[in-house]
């Protein structure tokens, strides 16, 4: 179902650009110790287009993961298609990168380490990427801590160079596993300001998992409201305000409760 939430003046028109994802019937099984298969994701049907940001609301154990890492590539589905730009998808890829709630930063390696490591086998003269290691260290605001240690910085700073390391590899899509859930509020904020600016000024197409209303609606342009028992999209909710979004207006709160009634209505926590 497609439905749409408070329109509001100057809402922009249903996106014409061309689609990037598009998953259609998948069904995900897994085989388990005595119970025989389990079935975790029923009927997922939907498309992404070219810059859309779109997050995924659902309980724990719906599936949210499981989607991701499919999408990624890292899994084949037990039925159905993923397709990206037309072509199915097989295994992981360039044109898609993922982000994970907990940092998966070498320790080993400083902040620019870090940073520069996908770029090892690129080819790629050593001005032009050290060029882009700078770029990318300051849109991320690390460029005084490139010599830092992952230890050595705090979480939200790792959850940056965590960024910049998929960003620098220039990736079409952005898969994002509840990247900002271990910080606190304030750091949460201040990331998902970095990410609708880097948002906005890269374009890529985001799928974004989030247990949190009020990030969905700061961040969706739609939101697919994940039901459990099997996995299946409840809900594909147009998020029509305008941006910048802030926090401390009528029509966000406004949004955020509207989503939370439809969550609890369905009985899907987010
Ligand atoms: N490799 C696997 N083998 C067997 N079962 C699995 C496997 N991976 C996930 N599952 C099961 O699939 C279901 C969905 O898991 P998934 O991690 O996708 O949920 P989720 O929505 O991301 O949950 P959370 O919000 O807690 O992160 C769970 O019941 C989980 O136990
Ligand atoms: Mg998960």
């Amino acid at each position: 179902m497609r439905t749409r939430l408070h329109i509001v003046k100057n809402e922009p028109q249903p996106s014409q650009a061309p689609v990037v994802f598009e998953i259609d019937q998948l069904c995900k099984r897994f085989k388990t110790n005595g119970s025989g298969d389990v079935s975790v994701l029923k009927d997922i049907t939907f498309m992404a287009r070219r810059g859309e940001m779109i997050c995924i609301l659902g309980q724990s154990g719906c599936g949210k993961s499981t989607l991701l890492k499919i999408l990624a590539g890292f899994m084949p589905p037990t039925s159905g298609s993923v397709r990206l730009n037309g072509r199915p998808v097989r295994r992981p890829g360039p044109d898609r990168c993922m982000v994970f709630q907990e940092d998966a930063l070498f320790p080993w390696l400083t902040v620019r380490e870090n940073i520069a490591f996908g770029l090892k086998d690129r080819r790629m003269d050593r001005d032009t990427k050290k060029r882009e290691i700078d770029r990318f260290l300051s849109l991320v605001d690390l460029t005084d801590f490139e010599n830092y240690l992952p230890q050595e910085i705090s979480g939200g700073m790792k959850q940056r160079v965590s960024l910049a390391r998929v960003l620098i590899l220039q990736p079409e899509v952005l898969l994002m596993d509840e990247p900002f859930a271990a910080l606190d509020a304030q750091t949460r904020e201040e990331m998902q300001n970095l990410l609708l600016a880097l948002w906005q000024k890269f374009k890529h197409t985001i799928l974004f998992v989030t247990h949190d209303v009020g990030e969905a609606v700061l961040l969706a342009e739609r939101i697919l409201l994940f039901e459990k028992g099997p996995g299946r999209i409840r809900e594909d909710i147009t998020i029509s305000l305008p941006r910048p979004r802030r926090k401390d207006t009528n029509a966000y709160f406004l949004n955020c409760r509207s989503m939370t009634a439809k969550i609890k209505a369905i009985g899907v926590e987010g």
